[in-house]
């Protein structure tokens, strides 16, 4: 007999989490003999930034974001955040975030709201 196999929409919330920390894995295994910075093309909240930051030793991780709204805890040293705003090129005008945050790696006292 055929069981109907059901996905509901948090199945494919947590999926795709899954899937997407798998995928992390295997790219910071895969690169772990490699030396220089890592590069995130967008932060995001930071939960991708959050896991490299823990799980990649000895190399800086150098993030990419055009609207930076990540949780505080998860959002890197303005020395190594471009952001670029909407409508600019990056390729002809990147420019450092000028957003008010804190300038240390310890960012957790930044007024950006958290998301869930
Ligand atoms: C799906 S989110 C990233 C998710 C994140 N890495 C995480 O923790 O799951 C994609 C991000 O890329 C950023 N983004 C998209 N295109 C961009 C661009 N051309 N330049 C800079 N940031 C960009 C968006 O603003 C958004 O925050």
């Amino acid at each position: 007999m055929l069981q109907e196999f059901i996905m509901t929409r948090l199945d494919l919330f947590i999926a795709r989490m899954v899937s997407q920390r798998a995928c992390l894995n295997f790219a910071i295994e895969e690169t772990a003999a490699m030396s220089g910075p890592v590069l995130e093309l967008g932060l995001g909240n930071g939960r991708t930034y959050h896991h490299l930051r823990e799980l990649v030793k000895g190399r800086d991780i150098f993030v990419f974001e055009r609207k930076v709204e990540s949780h505080p805890k998860s959002t890197p040293p303005l020395a190594r955040l471009t952001s670029t705003p909407r409508g600019r090129s990056s390729r002809n005008s990147p420019r450092r975030s000028t957003r008010s945050r804190p300038t240390s790696s310890t960012s957790a006292s930044s007024t950006t709201a958290p998301r869930a």
